[in-house]
């Protein structure tokens, strides 16, 4: 017997659907948990987790939310849809509605996306905007455009991609049998925190009213050290970050991120690009997964602070949420590693030569 497969499928008494919302599928969600135990020595937990989101059909975890944004537009009657993005958003968004035969718009900031997604936006047929500015500044620009005309709205300020990632911390709970002590993840325009936190926080409610104890996770919110709003307290006019992905001055989701890290007990971290390029190598060479170098910030931001306090995740269950995909920005992987070496003659002495 097949399981029925997606978010919408799965989740759908968890979620805001009717019998009139399409069940729109690429196959969402049900992403691995991996383990990885090098990394869990390393940051002096007792176990870490990686929540591969990058195994979602467009290589993102913004997939969990677009499919069910996109499904509430059609049912409203919308025949185009718009979003702003660093890039795996308009990747999402342009695979859903070829999927669902409605046509799409993308604003993305000039020269800041990576190679992997403008591909895909391009290939799904989105009609692509390269705006003069920011992130912040697309995401103002086609707020104002979706207010004016019937185009719909498909960016996390859109609260039905709330509701689809929310799914993934009911994953996590389902696959570790138990809530993690802690939950990191990157934090950009803080759609991704807000809906863990929305999903947990729902999840324990449900635990309470069936007479069980109400668990949730400490949430590690990180950013990138050149935008990262959520330290210094203010929004970000300049955000420059090699992890493109969440190059965000003023996150949309402000006090939504604030209530998750307040009531989780938890806090933000900031990761430096060196510290993000490196998690991002450690987690290739170390657990075998290669992320994008947003969704390193995470492993870099638990690396910084256990540094700082010794064994202070000693005898912890650790999630990190690998949001995007490696191959996304295969660029960025490159850029630093020596060139391939010159080829040699195929004969069985030159080889044992170049591999001694
Ligand atoms: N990780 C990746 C790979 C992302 O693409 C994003 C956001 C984030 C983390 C941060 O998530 O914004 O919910 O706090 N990308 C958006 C985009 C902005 O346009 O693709 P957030």
């Amino acid at each position: 017997m097949s399981r029925q497969q997606g978010v919408l499928a799965r989740w759908a008494e968890f979620l805001p659907v009717t019998a009139k919302t399409p069940r729109l599928t690429l196959g969402e969600g049900d992403t691995p948990l991996v383990s990885a135990p090098a990394l869990a020595r390393a940051i002096g937990c007792d176990e870490l987790w990686l929540k591969c989101e990058g195994m979602n059909p467009t290589g993102s975890f913004k997939d969990r939310g677009m499919v069910v944004a996109m499904a509430k537009a059609i049912e409203a009657g919308a025949r185009v849809a718009v979003c702003a993005s660093t890039g795996n958003t308009s990747a999402s968004a342009a695979a859903y509605c070829a999927a669902a035969g409605i046509g799409c718009r993308v604003v993305v900031p000039e020269g800041k996306v990576a190679l992997g997604k403008l591909a895909q936006a391009i290939v799904h047929g989105a009609r692509i905007v390269v705006l003069r500015g920011n992130f912040d500044a697309a995401l103002q620009a086609v707020r104002v455009l979706a207010e004016r005309t019937p185009i719909a709205l498909v960016n996390s300020v859109n609260p039905f991609r709330l509701e689809g990632q929310k799914t993934a911390a009911f994953e996590v709970i389902e696959a570790l049998g138990r809530v993690p002590h802690g939950l990191a993840l990157p934090v950009g325009n803080a759609g991704n925190i807000s809906a863990y936190w929305k999903g947990f926080t729902e999840h324990a409610a449900r635990e309470e009213q069936a007479g069980r104890a109400r668990t949730t996770p400490v949430i590690y919110g990180v950013q990138a050290a050149g935008a990262a709003p959520f330290l210094s307290g203010a929004p970000v006019a300049h955000p420059e970050t090699i992890a493109t992905a969440i190059r965000i001055g003023n996150p949309a989701s402000w006090d939504l991120a604030i209530r998750a890290q307040r009531e989780s007990g938890g806090l933000f971290a900031s990761a430096t690009d060196a510290e993000i390029l490196s998690a991002q190598r450690r987690l290739a060479s170390e657990a075998g997964v290669f992320c994008e170098p947003a969704s390193a910030a995470p492993i870099a931001g638990l690396l910084k602070l256990a540094a700082q306090t010794p064994g202070r995740f000693r005898g912890q269950t650790l999630v990190a949420v690998l949001t995007g995909h490696g191959l996304k920005d295969p660029q960025t992987a490159i850029a630093d590693a020596p060139p391939l070496p010159e080829p040699i003659e195929n004969d069985f002495a030159a080889l044992e030569k170049a591999l001694a």
